[in-house]
């Protein structure tokens, strides 16, 4: 029996870390089969995720520009996939998350009449500035969409609340949680050496020797890209990371730079002659899970760390007013800080000073799922295209 195609759109590493999951559960479909695209909306960041996964595009539509504004990108998304969908005549589209791959993915299934589906649907802040653009590029997608694959029960509560039909809306978990287990095995079946892997890092052999390794070594992994951050807001964040270096002597910072060049330009700026910080590439996403799983504690504004810090155990605080994924609030494990450099110094003494609290907010837990959202994804639409 010939298999009915499921199209793939990645376009940044945290879609690829999230769909690679779900391609390796489609590929055991007796009906369906997968076929990756990659809008190349990242590229050397894009690339470093695939490759921990073993995956290869199916084709590569390669559309990064250095410095891309969002009505370019959205532009050229729009008008590749939709000669990708006509060529390609899939029987369905699976997007993942808030990026502009997404938006210009669930627009062009939309005009081309090729269903839509939406991995991590129902997400919101309820702020269009923030996250800015995101909370708009899923506002838009899941109406489009004739599957809401919704990682938990308040995010469904969220489509419910929007009047998506119910025979939509599909609580899975989210495959991020799939993701963390496959690499978290991965990472125990075939163990490195730790020199090995904080060289391939790039991070400074005297910075590993004081703060990765030995009792008492501790560090904190820092991770930073959001739009509605930079500027004002960046500026405050490396304020924060030179206090931290400056009020605790024996604490590591390591902070891989995300390649946006609104980011590295303050980050090198104003870190970049810190001994005490250690500034390095982006690192694959075996390594940084490496990493977090070492770490004391995480200040970031990532989307995914935030759902991988509870399963985890690894507190975060988070560089935002507002989050779409509060159940890692509830939790306890995450805490919104903003970008003030006094409220950041003050949230981390506590991590750092107060081991009963500590140890409170570093308890692991789940609610992002029990690692069967991609299995569950499949079954979904393998009932519905059957
Ligand atoms: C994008 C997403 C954001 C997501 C983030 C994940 C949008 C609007 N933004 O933000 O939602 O959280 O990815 O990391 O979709 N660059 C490189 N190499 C890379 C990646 C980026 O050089 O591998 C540089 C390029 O100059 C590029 C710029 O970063 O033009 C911005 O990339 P873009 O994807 O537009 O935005 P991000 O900030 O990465
Ligand atoms: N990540 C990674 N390498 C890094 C930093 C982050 O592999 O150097 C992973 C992280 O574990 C998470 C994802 O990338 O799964 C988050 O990506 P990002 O913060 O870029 O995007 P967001 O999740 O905010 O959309």
């Amino acid at each position: 029996m010939l298999k009915k195609k499921i199209m793939l759109v990645a376009g940044t590493r945290p879609e690829v870390i999230k769909l690679a999951p779900v391609c390796f559960a489609l590929r055991e479909s007796a009906t369906l089969e997968p076929m990756l695209l990659s809008s190349g909306q990242h590229r050397q960041m894009l690339d470093q995720a695939f490759a921990v996964f073993g995956l290869k595009p199916d084709l590569d539509l390669n559309l990064m520009q250095p410095g891309q504004t969002l009505p370019d990108l959205t532009a050229r998304v729009i008008t590749h996939v939709g000669a990708a969908l006509r060529e390609i005549k899939p029987a369905a589209i699976l997007a993942q998350g808030d990026t502009t791959t997404v938006l210009g993915a669930a627009l062009t299934a939309f005009y081309e009449r090729v269903p839509f589906g939406h991995v991590e649907a129902g997400l919101r802040t309820y702020n269009f500035d923030a996250p800015w653009p995101e909370e708009m590029n899923r506002r838009l997608a899941d109406p489009i969409a004739q599957w809401c694959f919704a990682p938990t029960e308040w995010s469904a509560g969220n489509l419910r609340a929007e009047r998506i039909p119910a025979k939509r809306i599909h609580v899975t978990g989210n495959t991020v949680v799939d993701a963390l287990l496959w690499v978290r095995e991965k990472l125990g079946r075939a163990p490195r050496p730790p020199a090995e892997i904080t060289a391939r890092c790039g991070i400074p052999e005297d910075f590993a020797r004081r703060y990765l390794a030995g009792a008492g070594a501790r560090f904190v992994l820092i991770t930073g890209h959001r739009r509605e951050s930079f500027g004002k807001g960046f500026e405050d964040i490396c304020q924060s990371i030179a206090d931290l270096a400056r009020k605790y002597p024996d604490l590591g910072l390591l902070y891989p730079v995300h390649l946006n060049p609104n980011v590295q330009e303050p980050v090198r700026r104003l870190l970049g002659n810190n001994p005490r910080v250690a500034l390095i590439p982006p690192v694959d996403y075996e390594d940084f899970i490496w990493l977090m799983d070492r770490c004391h504690f995480v200040l970031s504004d990532s989307g995914g760390v935030q759902e991988e810090a509870p399963s985890l155990g690894k507190p975060v605080l988070v560089m935002r007013e507002t989050t779409e994924r509060p159940e890692g609030v509830e939790a306890g494990t995450c805490r919104l800080v903003g970008t003030n450099p006094a409220r950041i110094l003050a949230e981390a003494a506590v991590l750092l000073e107060n081991p009963s609290e500590y140890a409170q907010r570093a308890r692991l837990q789940n609610p992002y799922g029990d690692g069967t959202a991609s299995r569950r994804i499949r079954e979904i639409l393998e009932q519905s295209l059957a």
